[in-house]
């Protein structure tokens, strides 16, 4: 099935309604990550420029539908030099607006009706629109009143960015060139079980790591002292342990790990393996010869696909050594022209970031949440309703 796109259709004087993610990082009023935006922007700029009367529909966080100004758009407004229209559901300025105008609707989820995906309220949404364009491939996963309910009202179609998330994550996963090494890592097993098998059946290694890599430790006996782990997912553990070997895929846990006696930025670091591990001992990173192990599975490898950071990699110098060697690995891979590699998860782009790599990956993803769907092969809402029957 294939999805369909705004590329080929006449947009001229038309009023689109396009759904962005422009779900960022804000810090006081000031927006400290923008690529989502940027992303977002030759879809914006394909519309404007081909005459269309582009109407932006956007979350920030979860206000869950109360007016919360802790949550207003006006900072991503500001950016993107473009009007904010207060209340999502105004139609009053549409009469005003000129071919090529781009505009910004104030916080969708000010409205309980947007998460309820309510039909009232998409209906509302959706009137004065010719058109509808979904770019948020960030947000496709969820079935909302602005991904989902609008299309029943107005012809929809995906925007460039959604388009090309979708091909590029279908490559990898449907032909990926082989060695395929999958790295996935983090805090919690629970919301990962599924992308974990998903990536057992179909790369060749798969690296685990942070503390859902503790978590696998502990599963096999090791000690893992005071750190953040999760004792009740022992058998999910051991049954992804089992699945990767009935799908010949080598699931490699952790080694050693970078300890601390405090759970502080600044805390002294000792790299332990866990014979040495103690009862007070706080896991904040991957240690040195589990990073070692990692580089060396990087470096004999043609794709690689990573989510989640091995540690604390905001807390740099000291705990950001093993995400910092393995991005590095990446990205050094990926120049000499040797490995595919596709990142996506907010943590692990904003950790490509602090480490100046992020234009040598292949391909990294907006998508958080709908990254990791999108790999463990689940429907997600916002496309399904894009595909042509
Ligand atoms: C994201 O940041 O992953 C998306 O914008 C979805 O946000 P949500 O998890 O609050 O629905």
């Amino acid at each position: 099935m294939k999805i369909r796109t705004i590329d080929n259709v006449d947009v001229r004087g038309k009023y689109v309604l396009l759904r962005d993610d422009f779900n960022v990082q804000i810090v006081d009023g000031k927006i400290t990550d923008a690529f989502r935006i940027e992303q977002s922007m030759p879809t914006i700029n394909a519309l404007r420029n081909a005459g269309a009367r582009v109407v932006i529909v956007a979350h920030l966080g979860r206000p869950r539908g109360m007016r919360n100004m802790e949550y207003t758009l006006a900072p991503v407004a500001e950016y993107m030099h473009i009007p904010l229209i207060k209340d999502c559901l105004d139609k009053d300025f549409l009469s005003g607006m000129h071919d090529g105008d781009v505009v910004l609707l104030e916080n969708v989820r000010f409205y309980s009706g947007e998460e309820e995906n309510d039909s009232e309220f998409a209906k509302k949404l959706a009137d004065g629109f010719d058109l509808f364009v979904n770019d948020a491939f960030a947000v496709s996963h969820r079935a909302h009143a602005s991904t989902v309910g609008v299309t029943k009202y107005l012809p929809s179609y995906a925007g460039q960015l959604l388009a090309s998330e979708i091909e590029q994550l279908d490559a990898v996963m449907n032909n990926p060139v082989r060695p395929l090494v999958a790295i996935v890592a983090g805090a919690k097993i629970s919301t990962k079980i599924g992308v974990l098998k998903a990536l057992a059946r179909i790369a060749d290694k798969l690296i685990i790591g942070g503390a859902l890599g503790t978590t696998f430790n502990y599963a096999v006996g090791a000690n893992v002292g005071n750190s953040l782990y999760e004792p009740d997912q022992k058998d999910i553990v051991l049954e992804i342990l089992k699945y990767g070997r009935a799908n010949n895929c080598e699931i490699l846990i952790p080694l050693d790990k970078g300890v601390a006696k405090e759970f502080a930025r600044n805390a002294t670091r000792t790299d332990k393996t866990f014979d040495e591990i103690e009862d007070d001992d706080i896991i904040l990173d991957a240690g040195a010869l589990t990073t070692a192990r990692d580089v060396d599975v990087i470096r004999s490898a043609a794709t690689v696909i990573w989510n989640g950071t091995v540690g604390m990699a905001e807390w740099s110098p000291n705990w950001s050594v093993g995400s910092f060697a393995l991005a590095r690995a990446i990205a050094e891979q990926t120049r000499a022209g040797k490995l595919k590699s596709i990142v996506g998860g907010g943590d692990t782009v904003a950790c490509l970031e602090a480490c100046g790599v992020k234009d040598d990956i292949s391909y990294v993803s907006t998508g958080g949440g709908a990254f990791l769907e999108y790999i463990e092969g689940r429907d997600l809402p916002g496309i399904t309703v894009l595909m042509e029957k």
